[in-house]
């Protein structure tokens, strides 16, 4: 459902992605891993297009970006498709970004109200579902600020299903959370993944990648060393960098 084929970014003379290919089935949870500066989060943002890959190509839900082509010049025409490929995105970020004076449900139903015209009361009742769903039933009419971390995270996490994304992206979602309260935030994709999400992962947090992961990538210098299923990269990875990352994370 989703298809990523040679993704290059730089920023001026800097490469920081070199070709990244990324298939993803639906219902499959990838997670991306690797150095801090590898391109992890820059090749989440290309997938979503909030930035521009250079070259590549990008087909979520049959909505395709192929800047391969002749034209490398970013149109209007591009910016259209990219619009409507980030439909099928849902995009959750480590430091949560939910909007500190709006309460978690008006947090919740905002986008599908301003995007796609949903009724107040229709959206409020899909919310309120969401909201149970991730655990945070009695904290619609809160503001942001005064729930715990997780429960923010949580909350944007609800926010981004609201939409009703093909597939969710997660940069890091856990960092900035102490463990047990990230232990919440994890169970929440671990429950989206047996529901048949289809989520990637960029995560710092090995065991959650280990356990929660069907498929792993590992990235060094803005391109996929070795990827792979969970248990058989973290016993043995056969490349020499993904070894020496594992030894020095683990
Ligand atoms: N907008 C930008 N302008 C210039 N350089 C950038 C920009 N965004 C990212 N970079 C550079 O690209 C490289 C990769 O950054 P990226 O954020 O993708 O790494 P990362 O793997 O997510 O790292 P981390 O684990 O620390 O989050 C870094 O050297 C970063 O400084
Ligand atoms: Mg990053």
């Amino acid at each position: 459902m989703l298809e990523a084929r040679g993704i290059a970014k730089a920023f001026g003379a800097h490469e920081v992605l070199s070709g990244v290919s990324l298939d993803v089935e639906r219902g499959e949870l990838v997670s991306i891993i690797g150095p801090s500066g590898c391109g992890k989060s820059t090749f989440l943002r290309c997938l979503n297009l909030l930035e521009q890959p250079d070259r590549g190509m990008i087909r979520i839900e049959g909505v395709e970006i192929d800047r391969d082509g002749p034209q490398k010049r970013w149109t209007r025409a591009d910016e259209a498709q990219a619009h409507r490929l980030r439909a099928h995105v849902g995009m959750v970020f480590q430091s949560f970004n939910l909007f500190p004076h709006r309460t978690v449900l008006e947090n919740v139903i905002m986008a599908p109200l301003a995007v796609k015209n949903v009724p107040r009361a229709q959206a409020t009742e899909v919310a309120r579902d969401l909201l149970d769903k991730v655990g945070l039933k009695g904290t619609a009419d809160r503001y942001p600020l005064t729930l715990s971390g997780g429960q923010q995270q949580r909350a944007a996490i609800a926010r981004a299903l609201a939409m009703k994304p093909a597939v969710m992206l997660y940069d890091e979602p856990t960092s900035a959370l102490d463990p047990e309260v990230a232990e919440e935030v994890l169970a929440v994709m671990r429950q989206l993944d047996h529901d048949g999400m289809t989520q990637i992962v960029v995560t710092h947090d090995m065991r959650f990648a280990r356990a929660a992961s069907d498929r792993v990538l590992f990235l060094d210098h803005g391109r996929v060393v070795e990827e792979g299923d969970p248990d058989v990269m973290f016993a043995h990875p056969s490349d020499e960098r993904t070894r020496r990352f594992l030894r020095s994370v683990l």
